[in-house]
């Protein structure tokens, strides 16, 4: 597989025949909610065996033609990211921790039996459509530019092998909350059917994990609940994560419980940017199984305090309630807990340049 530094991939900007005028754009970004509109641009870059990748382009966004044999279509073949640009306090832009999404999508990648983006491509295509689309950024509270970049097999060709030709996209979203709701905090809904099992692919951000995800979303969403809940394949009784964020508990002492990373659940960025800050509070953080029947009797005990979900588009959300077959629980008041607007806080502070960045997390464009 030929690899190539970035900048031997020169990436070509193609003519706008017709971006969104300036009402049009102001109008979305006074509302722009999650996932519902698009900016001017995307990225385009090709694969094909023999070349490697090639053709890169900043092409105005619009529909892109697939052979209908195209293995995407039939096995789905498909991986992506999510990652946001914010503008900082001092009115420039910055991208979070993009190499680690570049290294998760090569993580991914190789588990679906793609070609990997050398990271620096991945990193200088999310800058090329930041940079393309730097008016679209919402100036509302909690705005960024929301980035998707995806990777389809484009190969036509029937057999059941990895193909040979794929695409790699970056489109861009203008985004406000995840949650329509506005609730202060989200209700749980843990589902009876499995998003991963040991040995697939729940580690990987391929979008076949999200479409088995969607009747047990479905469900949640039917029952009034925001998200849904995944215990473990075998025993249906330890905590995974959510349809797609990740999950913490914090204890009365303070301490934090996480789900170990054993290839079922998404290896989140927001969780590892988390558990590095709560440790810097000197705080104890424990990646280790907990089961809803636990969780439950601490809640009920006053043992645990405050649950919360997180994630990219998610930032850091509370969860109030979690229902199930056996019935249902309230945590803590059923509104956000201390430490978690704390972390949240943190966090964004950062995200934005509000606060000093000791990881090296933020890349300032
Ligand atoms: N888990 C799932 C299933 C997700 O889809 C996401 C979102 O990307 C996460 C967790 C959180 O990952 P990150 O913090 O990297 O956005
Ligand atoms: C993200 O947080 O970036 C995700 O991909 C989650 C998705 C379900 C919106």
């Amino acid at each position: 597989m030929a690899t190539i530094a970035a900048e031997r991939l020169t990436f070509t900007r193609l003519p706008h025949p017709a971006p969104a005028s300036a009402d049009a754009r102001a109008a979305v970004l006074a509302n722009p909610g999650f996932g519902s509109h698009f900016t001017d641009h995307m990225i385009v870059i090709d694969w094909s065996e023999g070349r490697g990748w090639h053709d890169a382009v900043i092409a105005p966004r619009g529909p892109i033609a697939l052979d209908p044999a195209a293995a995407v279509l039939h096995y789905a073949q498909e991986i992506f990211e999510g990652l946001k640009a914010y503008r900082q306090a001092d009115g420039g832009i910055a991208l979070f921790r993009p190499e680690a999404n570049a290294a998760r999508f090569n993580a991914s990648a190789t588990r679906l039996a793609m070609p990997r983006l050398p990271e620096d491509i991945f990193v200088e295509a999310v800058k090329q459509i930041v940079a393309a689309d730097k008016d679209w950024f919402p100036p509302v509270e909690g705005g960024s530019l929301y980035l998707r970049p995806f990777m389809i097999a484009t190969e036509a060709f029937l057999g059941v092998r990895p193909a040979k030709e794929y695409k790699f996209i970056i489109i861009a979203s203008p985004a406000g909350n995840y949650f329509k709701s506005g609730a202060p905090a989200v209700s749980l809904w843990v589902s009876e059917y499995t998003r991963a099992a040991p040995g697939g692919t729940g580690a990987a951000k391929c979008g076949g994990n999200y479409a088995a995800s969607l009747v047990p979303t479905a469900e949640a969403f039917a029952r009034g609940h925001d998200q849904v809940l995944f215990l473990d394949a075998a025993e249906h009784k330890w905590i995974e994560e959510l349809g797609g964020m990740n999950l913490f508990f914090v204890m009365a002492d303070g301490s934090i419980v996480t789900p170990p990373l054993t290839g079922t659940i998404l290896p989140g960025i927001t969780r590892e940017s988390l558990i590095a800050l709560a440790r810097d509070e000197g705080l104890t953080v424990r990646e280790e199984r907990y089961s809803l029947g636990q969780w439950r009797d601490d809640t009920t005990s006053g043992q645990l305090v405050e649950t919360f979900a997180c994630g990219t588009a998610a930032v850091v959300t509370p969860v109030g309630k979690v229902c199930g077959e056996d019935g249902e629980f309230t945590i803590g008041s059923g509104g956000p807990g201390q430490l978690t607007g704390k972390l949240k806080a943190r966090l964004v502070a950062i995200q934005r340049g509000e606060a000093p960045d000791p990881h090296g997390w933020v890349m300032k464009l």
